[in-house]
């Protein structure tokens, strides 16, 4: 019980400091150097295997387990997008260092459609884009495909505007506040990719069903277990509209994938 115990205690403190780090954002890069670190602790708790055990542990025994979950899943999420923030202002000024949590995204670029790979001629749609469009970036970068994302953050739309100028001035990337209904881009997507922090992903999924053409593949972004700390995690479907097709799984990554294709 006492591993159980002090695993609680450190998510207690982790919860804690992403409020105290989250309410002191004020648009500027003040506080972006211990807001950094804490992420970077936290990605390397969420993929430590020795807190998969007491994970398990602590799961089992708890009863306010779902509320201290749910509270951390949110205010990472939160965390992240200010992150992404305070890297769109440091390249503004000419730093483009990178963090480990970048890295993660990076790496999952490769593996993130399985076999149904994105061409030239693809269309990708990206929900939850963020202030540094790192996915569309890329995603346009090594392949040519016409990239559009979406943010429900009109700051993260702008700032996201500027690197995407800034790093991807050659490569079709557009970013919008728009809903996916709204988007005429929607009804052409090949391939649609879910940020892992976007809360009502699996509403948007359903939705999507209706909105999109027969052989659109989605990515959708995932935590469950040790890793639903730091991710909304993956949810059942409604099988007469999408069908799992396959499931990425990244050990020593944040998130996971799983696709998606018409049922
Ligand atoms: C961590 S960031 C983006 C991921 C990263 N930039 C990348 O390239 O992979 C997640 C973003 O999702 C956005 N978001 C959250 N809920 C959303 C929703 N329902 N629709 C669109 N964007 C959403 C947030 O505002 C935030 O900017």
């Amino acid at each position: 019980m006492q591993a159980a115990e002090t695993f609680q205690a450190t998510l207690v403190e982790f919860s804690k400091q992403f409020d105290q780090l989250v309410s002191h954002y004020d648009h500027t890069l003040t506080h972006r150097t211990a807001l950094e670190q804490l992420i970077n602790t936290y990605s390397a708790f969420i993929t430590n295997p020795a807190n998969q055990v007491a994970w398990e542990r602590w799961e089992e025994n708890l009863e306010e387990f779902p509320r201290l979950v749910e509270d951390l899943r949110r205010k990472s999420a939160i965390a992240v997008a200010i992150m992404e923030k305070y890297r769109a202002f440091r390249l503004q000024q000419g730093d483009s260092e990178i963090t480990d949590y970048f890295m993660n995204i990076e790496s999952c670029i490769e593996q993130e459609f399985g076999s149904s790979k994105v061409t030239s001629d693809s269309k990708v749609l990206m929900v939850g884009s963020g202030s540094f469009p790192m996915t569309p970036l890329l995603i346009a970068g090594r392949t040519g495909a016409e990239v559009v994302g979406i943010d429900i953050d009109d700051e993260a739309v702008s700032l996201g505007s500027l690197v995407v100028k800034q790093l991807g001035s050659q490569f079709n990337i557009r970013l919008e506040q728009k809903f996916v209904e709204e988007l005429i881009f929607t009804r052409e997507a090949t391939h649609i990719i879910f940020s892992s922090t976007v809360s009502n992903k699996y509403e948007l999924l359903d939705q999507l069903h209706a909105l999109t053409i027969e052989d659109v593949v989605v990515a959708m972004r995932y935590g469950n277990g040790l890793k639903s700390l730091f991710n909304y995690p993956m949810q059942e479907v409604d099988e007469h509209k999408w069908q799992l097709v396959d499931t990425i799984l990244r050990p020593n990554q944040v998130f996971d994938v799983a696709l998606y294709r018409k049922a």
